[in-house]
């Protein structure tokens, strides 16, 4: 699918940047200024095309980014005083995890106010002051919006509970005992699991019912079939939308609605890391009413001006299952439902990450797709991904396969850097709860939340306390911000080449897509055509053998390295006898 050439981007000062990026691609000594993304670039809002569709988003952990007042956690201050570093990125668009005031036994995804700043991380002004100035560079701000449960301290939730007749007890779900056990025991409604381990269902023995959570036992299900609920969370849109925010991430959106009858669900063989029998999830995830309200959702977004977006956490295994977020055809539900098959794949694969793409491009009914590798919640792709020797090459990879798609972008904080895993080695030093109750099959989500990489300095340059929220990982006096701006083949400033390219050349901001090689199972390999004709050529080694590939010239006969790792490469002018070393990149354009 070919998408017109942006207004803003003539051809001169397109070539311009090309020539740049090639400059760059060549290794320089230490201490050499560090490209900037975001240099000389115009506003991808100005295009024809909403700026969700060419954007870059980051993920920011609210705790983990940057602490300004020395309490060892991270706060809006810290991310307001971080902005230049994001603009200087290339960032689009920050979302934020939640930073709404949270008893934090989820770290922000059990919300007791939905409307307010938790005081750990500032206040509200200091939220309008990040907005604002984030306004100013250009940056917009996507906020988390936890929709399928409040926290248990939620004002609702304790008004539900509080007794039967409660005018609010229809906001969660509550049900009756199936019976007692002999020794007077309630026995819950049925079978279902928290997706955090053992029953969904929690008794209250002031009430004498069950309530159903599907995460924690502090996070109770609010009950979407009520339209009070509805009325109630869509008025949290519009009050951060009127703040000027551009969007929301939807949490857990596919755990929305349940089946009413509670039917058991079907057992399969085995158990999970904390124990139970696993268990099929269809009757509590991803019902079809869930799309109803998903079309009035965007109904209330489409309100506003400036193209808000809608983002969803949606891992579903088929891309027709995902292209029902999008509205299919009718693009009339979320802009944006994450594509989570081409980031989290078992291992790196050419041939998985062209199927995947390819159905991105083809079964989705013209939709944007939006790929991820990396979130709060899943082991960094470092390490998911890395062999233990190529790890380095393995990240640029997937920088450049996650920036050169003609997706929307999703990076995570550290991402950049190649911020590590750090499980935590005794159970003593978990905080995720999940990692205390899954211990040692499961050591919770620690590893991937560690602080932000700075400096080489103490804590990373993350917080003055030496008492930070998580320790800092041990790699942080190589693997940090400012030592890596400094090294200019770091894999920091190979991620801002490509999104400097990205943002700049015409082929790679919106061109089409179309994949080479197609039965090669070692090499993925692309072509992004642009609308004048200019092509980009990507190809990528996943395999720790070299490999030779020919790429066909249907779009020009000779090529032009831009960027790679593979110095050999640098001078590659043929479509022929590309020598692709181990987990090589090699983006070039085709003249
Ligand atoms: C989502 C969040 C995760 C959270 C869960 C419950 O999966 O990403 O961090 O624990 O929802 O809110
Ligand atoms: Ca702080």
């Amino acid at each position: 699918m070919q998408v017109d050439r942006p207004k803003w981007l003539t051809s001169s000062a397109a070539t311009m940047l090309l020539l740049l990026a090639s400059v760059s691609a060549v290794p320089a000594k230490a201490g050499a200024p560090a490209p900037s993304a975001a240099a000389g670039a115009a506003q991808a809002s100005q295009g024809a095309d909403p700026w969700w569709k060419h954007a870059l988003v980051y993920e920011i952990y609210p705790r983990s980014f940057q602490d300004s007042n020395g309490d060892g956690i991270g706060d809006l201050n810290g991310i307001t005083q971080r902005l230049p570093y994001i603009k200087a990125l290339g960032i689009d668009a920050v979302w934020l995890s939640p930073m709404f005031p949270s008893p934090q036994v989820d770290f922000g995804y059990d919300i007791s106010d939905y409307e307010a700043v938790d005081p750990k991380y500032g206040t509200m002004a200091d939220f309008d002051r990040m907005l604002a100035e984030a306004k100013k560079q250009n940056v917009r701000i996507l906020l988390d919006f936890v929709v399928n449960h409040t926290s248990d301290k939620h004002k609702w939730f304790i008004e539900s509970a509080s007794s039967r007749n409660n005018p609010k007890r229809n906001w969660y779900i509550w049900r009756d005992p199936k019976g007692y056990t002999a020794d007077g025991k309630p026995i819950p409604p049925n079978n279902w699991l928290s997706a955090f381990g053992h029953s969904a269902w929690q008794w209250d023995p002031k009430t004498k019912q069950f309530y159903y959570h599907r995460f924690y036992i502090q996070q109770p299900d609010l009950n979407w079939r009520n339209p009070a609920v509805e009325k109630a969370m869509f008025d949290v849109v519009r009050f951060w939308l009127d703040k000027g925010v551009a969007g929301f991430r939807l949490d857990a959106v596919p755990t929305l609605f349940e089946n009413p009858n509670l039917p058991d669900a079907k057992e399969e063989p085995g158990t999970n890391a904390y124990g139970d029998r696993n268990q099929s999830e269809a009757e509590y995830d991803d019902l079809p009413e869930v799309h109803d309200t998903m079309r009035r959702l965007r109904a209330v977004v489409n309100k506003y001006p400036g193209d808000r977006v809608l983002i969803g956490e949606t891992y579903l295994e088929n891309p027709a299952d995902l292209n029902r977020w999008y509205g299919g055809a009718k693009h009339d539900e979320l802009q944006l439902p994450m594509d989570m098959q081409v980031g989290f794949q078992k291992k790196l694969d050419a041939s998985g990450l062209r199927k995947h793409i390819t159905e991105a491009e083809t079964q989705i009914d013209g939709n944007q797709p939006l790929f991820v590798f990396d979130n709060h919640d899943n082991k960094r792709s470092w390490d998911r991904y890395g062999d233990g020797v190529h790890d380095a090459q393995i990240a640029r990879v997937i920088a450049t396969v996650l920036l050169t798609s003609r997706a929307t972008a999703l990076m995570y904080y550290g991402e950049e850097l190649g911020m590590v895993t750090s499980t935590p080695q005794r159970i003593e030093d978990v905080q995720d709860p999940i990692g205390r109750t899954g211990w040692p099959r499961e050591k919770g989500r620690d590893g991937e939340r560690t602080p932000m990489q700075w400096t080489p300095g103490p804590q990373a340059g993350f917080s003055t306390d030496p008492h930070t929220w998580l320790p800092v990982a041990s790699d942080y006096k190589t693997v940090n911000v400012q030592t890596e701006s400094g090294e200019r083949a770091s894999l920091l400033n190979w991620h801002k080449q490509l999104i400097g390219m990205r943002r700049n050349d015409p082929a790679l901001h919106s061109g089409s897509m179309t994949m080479l090689d197609t039965s090669n199972p070692s090499v993925l390999s692309y072509v992004r055509k642009g609308p004048s004709g200019h092509s980009i050529m990507v190809a990528v080694n996943c395999t720790a053998t070299p490999q030779n590939v020919s790429l066909t010239s249907a779009w020009g006969t000779h090529v032009k390295t831009l960027l790679t790792d593979a110095p050999a490469l640098g001078g590659q002018t043929k479509l022929d006898g590309i020598a692709l070393p181990p987990y090589a990149s090699w983006v070039a354009s085709v003249e």
